[in-house]
């Protein structure tokens, strides 16, 4: 399987005239995946190891934990579940359908939706760490035949050329450089006809200079320039149809967003019975707090705007 993906890294970087990229890494912890485990009390000694698995003794037994229990948490991007729910009200997907969420974080919506539409996830996502939770939270919830984790480069997927039915993303084009490598990897990847959802934060379109572009860091997706790729939202929307997507839907929820800021506690969620521990701070990092106020400044300053897009291939 990791010869096939190396193969196929391979053809897809030559085709792209890529570079190699760098892992990245979100938050401090060194070992997130034990440091979950034991949060939760899960032993995961038992558990072979950290990837996907397709073997199971395990079927008859009730899982310890559901999807929704996790949901207090694992939603990494504005508005948590609220705002995944509300993307998926545009989704069309049954059980033979299959979708990919680029960017999937520590899995969150690739449960919700694995959960409500009983169809096959696939995610992918550049933070190892991320990945190996996403794996054990999924196989801890009974969700793990039906979704798969890949570790890789939303530029250079290792999956085939018009697939899926369906590709998914929520707050990560902001990490990405390469605009147009990466619309072009949700092209390929999708079928003809095939749908792509995605919930992101874009630059204001009303800005007009370098400064004003220029947005008040540390925020959840960077702490540095480096890793902040913010263009506006009429930028995107030229490269999609350059692509030859059909724009079905463009919703601006940045007042929805900041409104949500307004009642937000960066250092936990009442609701989390679990642990408290299981918050922003441990999987984006510890300074947290001082990112979600900057995210709520950049909204007040009217410097980003977060849109909910759907197109469709054609
Ligand atoms: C703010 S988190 C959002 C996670 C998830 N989409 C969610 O909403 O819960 C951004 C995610 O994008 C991932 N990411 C950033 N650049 C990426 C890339 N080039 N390829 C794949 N994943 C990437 C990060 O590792 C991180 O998990």
């Amino acid at each position: 399987m990791l010869k096939t993906w190396d193969a196929k890294r391979t053809k897809n970087k030559e085709r792209l005239g890529m570079k190699e990229e760098q892992e990245l890494k979100y938050g401090d912890e060194n070992n997130l995946v034990e440091k979950v485990a034991s949060l939760l009390k899960v032993n995961i000694a038992h558990l072979s190891d950290s990837t996907n698995t397709q073997d199971d003794k395990r079927t008859s037994q009730k899982p310890p934990f559901s999807a929704q229990d996790f949901s207090v948490f694992d939603h990494l991007h504005s508005r948590g579940r609220a705002s995944t729910q509300e993307l998926s009200e545009y989704l069309s997907a049954h059980p033979e359908s299959e979708l990919l969420d680029i960017g999937c974080g520590i899995g969150g919506p690739a449960r919700f939706i694995a959960e409500r539409f009983v169809c096959k996830v696939h995610g992918i996502d550049l933070t190892k760490d991320f990945c190996e939770t996403a794996i054990l939270l999924n196989r801890l919830c009974g969700l793990d035949k039906r979704i798969h984790i890949t570790h890789g480069n939303a530029c250079d997927m290792p999956y085939d050329d018009n697939h899926f039915d369906t590709v998914w993303t929520q707050h990560t084009s902001m990490n990405i450089a390469d605009k147009k490598a990466f619309y072009s990897e949700i092209k390929r990847v999708l079928k003809p006809g095939g749908t792509f959802l995605f919930h992101d934060i874009f630059s204001n379109d009303s800005l007009k200079s370098d400064d004003e572009c220029q947005i008040h860091l540390p925020v959840p997706w960077a702490s540095s320039t480096e890793h902040n790729h913010l263009v506006a939202g009429e930028a995107i929307r030229d490269i999609l149809k350059d692509l030859g997507f059909h724009r079905e839907i463009w919703t601006d929820v940045t007042a929805e967003t900041h409104l949500w800021f307004h009642n937000y506690s960066a250092t936990g969620n009442d609701q989390n019975k679990l642990s408290k521990d299981l918050n922003p701070a441990l999987f984006i990092g510890k300074d947290f707090p001082e990112r979600a106020k900057n995210l709520k400044k950049n909204l007040a300053l009217n410097k980003i705007s977060v849109i909910q897009g759907v197109f469709r291939k054609g």
